[in-house]
């Protein structure tokens, strides 16, 4: 009766047994043997560059929390790395970039060709649908083009986002220059991964949220358009994550992607409202969560699951988990979601 898996199911608002969940950053820190594999590589960048050690980290979640998706483990900034901005991850800080401000150094960067240039994360993409043996489908993802930008000219996470809006205001035409560089970039990209085998994309436009409505058409919403039309005849579900995406729910909707991903803001119920239930929701819980007593996570859940539409939701947090999450927190999340999210026969 439900052929296919949950997860790629209740992309498509098909019905399901359960409701499928994932987490985002599903692996990571929080993780033990996330931080054992991540030792063996020697840094987070070695460990994205090395097909094998990347294998092995994006299937330890599905094997210890039992999620109903693998997520390709690699990280938004490496394309960009691709493109000419050379990149450190500096421990306790985050990625540090050299900055691009101006026309000048935009001549600099090239769109990168993804075979040649991020050869290892296609070679990931093939050995992980290899050893995960259609156990559950691999969800390939790519920053948006805003996101990318904040942090290709903050030089790093933004505290303010001073740099990138001064240069958004000052002069939109080189401003613009700079996202379409960024949207072909992502754009073969992602096309590259469905190639090598993803069966679902991520977009995360994760900073988009500290734009007014007007700006987030004009500068954010071009270039995810851009992206769902490109990816249309790869027939893979596309899902656009925003953090702090409440202001512009119908315009995300609009933009042809299959699944809007929720921050924790705001309800499924008013999100679905607002959208006329036109595509997928996936969320939406607060990763803040997981730190409450078993009890209350539960009830959490519960209250997520039910303001969630009936078909067409894919259970996950509002934004990644917390690196001092416990791991056993994660897998209890896993089996609530399961359990209490059984539809009837
Ligand atoms: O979800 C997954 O499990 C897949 C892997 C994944 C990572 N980063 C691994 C990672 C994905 C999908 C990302 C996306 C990503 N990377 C985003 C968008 C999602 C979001 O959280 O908003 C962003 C903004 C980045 C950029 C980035 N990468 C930052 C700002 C940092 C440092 C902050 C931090 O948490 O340390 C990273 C590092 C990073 N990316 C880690 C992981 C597991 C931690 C690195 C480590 O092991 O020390």
């Amino acid at each position: 009766m439900f052929e296919g898996s949950r997860f790629l199911r209740a992309c498509r608002r098909q019905t399901v047994d359960t409701t499928p969940v994932w987490i985002m950053r599903q692996a990571g820190r929080y993780l033990p043997q996330y931080r054992a594999t991540r030792a063996r590589a020697g840094d987070f960048l070695s460990l994205c560059k090395a097909p094998e050690l990347a294998c092995e980290v994006t299937l330890q979640p599905v094997e210890l929390l039992k999620v109903d998706a693998a997520i390709l483990f690699s990280d938004i900034l490496i394309p960009v790395e691709a493109m000419g901005v050379p990149l450190q991850f500096v421990e306790g800080e985050g990625p540090r970039l050299e900055p691009v401000r101006s026309e000048g150094d935009l001549r600099k960067l090239h769109v990168p060709d993804p075979a040649a240039e991020t050869g290892f994360v296609l070679d990931a993409v093939r050995l992980i649908r290899r050893e995960l043996d259609g156990r559950v489908p691999l969800i390939g993802f790519s920053g948006a083009p805003f996101t990318l930008a904040t942090y290709i000219v903050e030089g790093g996470s933004a505290k303010s986002f001073q740099k990138v809006l001064a240069w958004l205001y000052g002069d939109p035409e080189s401003f613009r220059q700079l996202l379409d560089v960024l949207a072909e970039t992502v754009i073969l990209y992602l096309k590259a991964q469905v190639d090598a085998g993803v069966q679902a994309v991520q977009i995360f436009d994760t900073w988009a949220g500290m734009l007014s409505r007007r700006l987030y058409r004009e500068f954010a919403l071009p270039g995810t358009r851009q992206i769902v039309q490109a990816l249309r005849g790869c027939s893979v579900p596309v899902i656009l994550y925003v953090n702090g995406c409440s202001p512009f729910l119908e315009e995300m909707a609009a933009s042809g992607v299959d699944v809007i991903s929720v921050d924790w803001r705001v309800s499924l119920a008013e999100a679905s409202e607002r959208i006329r239930s036109a595509v997928a929701l996936q969320g939406n819980l607060d990763p803040m969560a997981l730190f409450a007593p078993r009890p209350a996570l539960e009830h959490e859940v519960g209250r997520v699951l039910g303001s969630a539409p009936d078909r067409g939701h894919i259970f996950n947090l509002g934004h990644g988990i917390q690196p001092e999450t416990p791991p056993e927190a994660a897998v209890a999340l896993v089996e609530m979601v399961h359990r209490l999210g059984r539809k009837e026969p």
